[in-house]
C-alpha cells in the first residue's frame, strides 16, 4: 500500500524550510523594504531588481487548463533536470535506498542518484524497448524508492505501453515517475488525467522540446498536492528567473505554434525516416513517437566519424544497451536533413566504391 509519509526521507518531514520574503508578504502593491533588492533599478535597460514570484502563480494559473490539472499539483523547475534531482533528494535515503530505471533510457536518472550517492537498480526494456513488467515488480523491494519510466524513451524514440505502466504504478507502492519530455510528439498518450487516480504517480513533461524552448530552461513536474508541497519545500526558493516568467507567459498565449510545429517535425520525421531506410548501410530505423529516430547502421562508428568531420553532429548510442551499432538523430528542418542525407549517401557510395 502506498504510504508517503513512509516513503519521504525521515528528516524532511520535520524540516522548516527557507521563508523567502515574497512567501510571507505576496501582494503586488507595497512599499517593499523586506528583500534587500536594489530600489533604484538595474544595470540593464529592463529593471530586474525585484525577486520573482517563487511559485510563478501566473504561469501556473495559464498552464493548468492546458495540462487539465490544478495550479497545486504543478512544480516548474530549471529544465526538467531540477524536479529529477528534487525527486532523488525527497525520497532516496544516500547509501541506503535505491532508484530502479530500465536501461536504455535518459541519463540524468542515475546521474542525479549517483550525485546524492543512492545506487541504483537496472532492469533492461526489452530489445523492443519495452517493459519488462515482471522482472520490473521482482526487482522492487522496500528500499525501493523510484521507478523511472521514460515514454515515449529517450534515446529509442517509442511510447512505452500503457498497460504496463499502469501494471507498475498499480503493483508497487514507491514512487513512478514517468518522465513524458516528448509526449507532445505522441498525440493522445499522456499519463497526467491519472494524477488524481494514483497518489504514487508522478509526470514530467519540459518546454524545452515541442515548446522550443531548451534555451529559458523550464520543466514541469506534475504530481499530488501532497508531493508538490514537499518539493517546494526542497527547491531553491527563486529557481524561475522574472524574465523567464514572463517568457512563459507569452508562449503560453502561443499554444497554436506549438502545435504547428509539431506538425511540421511529424511530416519532416516521416520524411527523414523513408529516406534514412533507403540507405544501404542502414540496417534498421526503430518506430518513434517522439522527435528522434533511433538508427542502426552496418558500422556506426564509421559513420558517426565521417559525420562529424563534416560538422553533422548526431549522438552515438552503439555503447547502451541494445543499441549496438545505433546512432539517434534528431528530426532537423528539411534542409538539415538533407544535408545528413547527402552526406550519408556520400559516405555510402563511398563504401561501394572502396
Ligand atoms: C527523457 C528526457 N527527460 C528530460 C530531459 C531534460 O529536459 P530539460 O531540458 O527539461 O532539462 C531530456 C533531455 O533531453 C530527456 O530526453
Amino acid at each position: 500500500m502506498f504510504i508517503l509519509e513512509r516513503l519521504i526521507r525521515p528528516h524532511l518531514l520535520a524540516l522548516t524550510p527557507y521563508s523567502s520574503a515574497r512567501d510571507e508578504y505576496s501582494g503586488k502593491e507595497g512599499v517593499f523594504l523586506d528583500a534587500n533588492e536594489n530600489p533604484l533599478g538595474s544595470s540593464t535597460d529592463e529593471n530586474f531588481n525585484r525577486y520573482p514570484d517563487p511559485y510563478q502563480w501566473a504561469v501556473k494559473e495559464k498552464l493548468a487548463p492546458i495540462k487539465g490539472v490544478r495550479t497545486s499539483q504543478m512544480l516548474l523547475g530549471n529544465g526538467s533536470d531540477e524536479p529529477i534531482d528534487l525527486l532523488v533528494r525527497a525520497f532516496a535515503e544516500p547509501k541506503e535506498d535505491h532508484i530502479l530505471i530500465l536501461p536504455p533510457t535518459y541519463g540524468m536518472y542515475e546521474v542525479s542518484a549517483n550525485i546524492q550517492n543512492v545506487s541504483v537498480k537496472k532492469v533492461a526494456l526489452t530489445p523492443d524497448f519495452q517493459i519488462d513488467v515482471e522482472a520490473v515488480l521482482a526487482a522492487v523491494d522496500e528500499h525501493t524508492k523510484i521507478i523511472w519510466l521514460c515514454s515515449p524513451n529517450n534515446p529509442s524514440g517509442n511510447l512505452l505501453r500503457r498497460e504496463d505502466m499502469l501494471r507498475i504504478i498499480e503493483g508497487t507502492s514507491c514512487m513512478v515517475v514517468v518522465d513524458e519530455a516528448y509526449i507532445d510528439f505522441a498525440a493522445d498518450a499522456t499519463m497526467l488525467p491519472l494524477l488524481d487516480q494514483y497518489p504514487n504517480l508522478v509526470v514530467l513533461q519540459t518546454f524545452s522540446k515541442a515548446w522550443g524552448l531548451a534555451g529559458l530552461r523550464v520543466g514541469m513536474c506534475f504530481a499530488s498536492e501532497a508531493i508538490i508541497a514537499l518539493l517546494n519545500k526542497i527547491k531553491s526558493p527563486y529557481n524561475i528567473s522574472s524574465i523567464t516568467q514572463r517568457l512563459l507567459l507569452e508562449a503560453l498565449d502561443h499554444v497554436g505554434k506549438k502545435d504547428e510545429m509539431v506538425q511540421v517535425i511529424a511530416v519532416n520525421r516521416e520524411r527523414l525516416r523513408q529516406r534514412l531506410e533507403d540507405l544501404p548501410n542502414v540496417e534498421h530505423v526503430f518506430p518513434t513517437d517522439s522527435n528522434q529516430l533511433l538508427v542502426r547502421f552496418q558500422d556506426s562508428a564509421a559513420v558517426f566519424s565521417y559525420l562529424l568531420e563534416h560538422k553533422i553532429i548526431v549522438r552515438d548510442r552503439s555503447k547502451v544497451k541494445h543499441c549496438d551499432n545505433c546512432l539517434r538523430i534528431s528530426v532537423g528542418t528539411q534542409q538539415e536533413d538533407d544535408v545528413l542525407l547527402d552526406s550519408l549517401h556520400q559516405f555510402a557510395r563511398m563504401l561501394v566504391n572502396s
